[in-house]
């Protein structure tokens, strides 16, 4: 059965997608909506798609678009995904899924109401390196895990996207990059029973660093840090009694190599895993293409709950430094 995709909003991130759908077997790239049609139109001739349209409504109500990939600003997507549930189109939203949990909540109620599929686009969730990495934990290859340690940082080059620190957009490093350390040690350690965070904030009014400490009952620990300041390696590591796993630069994306650090031995293994061409997001395509064809509402492997947890925990960061956006 063949998944006919659409497109909500024309920008950066949704070229890459529209490019890695052509790899993901059974999706097909049907309509693409931007706010300017020809800004559509543009896309439509990059990317091949039957439809261009120019405005988002009617994406949402056109009858040959099975599932949305919703490519807009943070502050958007709740906005947009309740259009296109209400619509009843399959939604496959960006992170972050919402500006708060509030809002996720509204987002989730309604495809649970209306029995649609929604998943948030936590793509590093899905990519082969991290399931080897989940694998290896499980098979308890570094013993009891104690910790995770994750940095993502880059400094934006000129002209600086005025995403990045517009507040009114969801600006800041955490909810744009901060979000991936952050899932990455909650997807391996749970949500923390205590967390500490500082941040800088920018002249917008937005963090434009973030360190935060999570702190578990049974002693785990992970260090986190996002920063829109400075290039830093954007590197991982997650520590147990019996070795260590790194990820290496670019943690979160398919260029990253998982080194092994067994404790008994004292050399470094590299686990080599085929990497497939692409950016990488063929991985979550084809497993949102597999739960339409099941017929499922919501992933088994990203849950709604998942990304309800990771937006309290963002939120409960933001809380301690008193970072508020409008719709706080
Ligand atoms: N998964 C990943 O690896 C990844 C990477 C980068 C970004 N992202 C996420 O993807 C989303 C989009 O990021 P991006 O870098 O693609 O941003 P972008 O280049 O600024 O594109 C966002 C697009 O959203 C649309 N839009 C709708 N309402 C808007 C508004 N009020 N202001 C500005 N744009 C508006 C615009 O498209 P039209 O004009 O065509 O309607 C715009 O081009 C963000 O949530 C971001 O966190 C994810």
């Amino acid at each position: 059965m063949k998944i006919r995709w659409g497109i909500l909003a024309c920008g950066r991130i949704a070229k890459k997608f529209a490019a890695d759908l052509e790899l993901a077997e059974g999706a097909e790239l049907v309509a693409v909506a931007s706010r300017d049609k020809q800004r559509a139109i543009d896309f439509s001739k990059e990317f091949p798609a039957k439809y261009a349209f120019g405005s988002y409504q009617e994406l949402v109500e056109h009858p040959e678009v099975d599932v949305i990939y919703i490519a807009s600003p943070h502050a958007q997507h709740h906005e947009h995904t309740l259009l296109c549930l209400n619509h009843g189109k399959a939604v496959l939203c960006e992170k972050a899924f919402a500006i708060n949990s509030p809002q996720a909540s509204e987002m989730i109620e309604l495809a649970r109401k209306k029995n649609i599929f929604l998943m948030e686009a936590l793509w590093s969730r899905f990519l082969p390196h991290y399931l080897k990495v989940r694998e290896m934990i499980s098979e308890g290859m570094i013993g009891e895990v104690k910790g995770v340690l994750a940095n993502f940082g880059f400094k934006p080059m000129d002209p600086v996207p005025d995403r990045l620190f517009n507040p009114d957009l969801g600006g800041g490093a955490l909810l744009d990059i901060g979000i991936y350390p952050v899932f990455f040690a909650q997807s391996i350690l749970g949500k923390p029973d205590k967390i500490l965070a500082s941040m800088d904030i920018a002249s917008t009014g937005v963090d434009e660093q973030c360190s935060m400490i999570f702190q578990y009952k049974n002693g785990q620990t992970a260090s986190l840090f996002s920063s829109l300041a400075s290039n830093l390696e954007t590197d991982a590591d997650i520590f147990g009694t019996k070795g260590r796993i790194r990820l290496t630069s670019r943690f979160y994306e398919p260029s990253a190599t998982i080194q092994y650090y067994p404790d008994k031995v004292d050399s470094r293994q590299t686990v080599s895993l085929e990497r497939e061409n692409g950016w990488g997001y063929q991985h979550e395509i084809r497993h949102v293409n597999e739960c339409l064809r099941k017929g499922l509402n919501e992933s088994p492997m990203h849950t709604l709950d998942d990304s309800l947890a990771l937006m309290n925990t963002l939120d409960s960061i933001r809380a301690q430094m008193g970072l508020k956006y409008a719709v706080d």
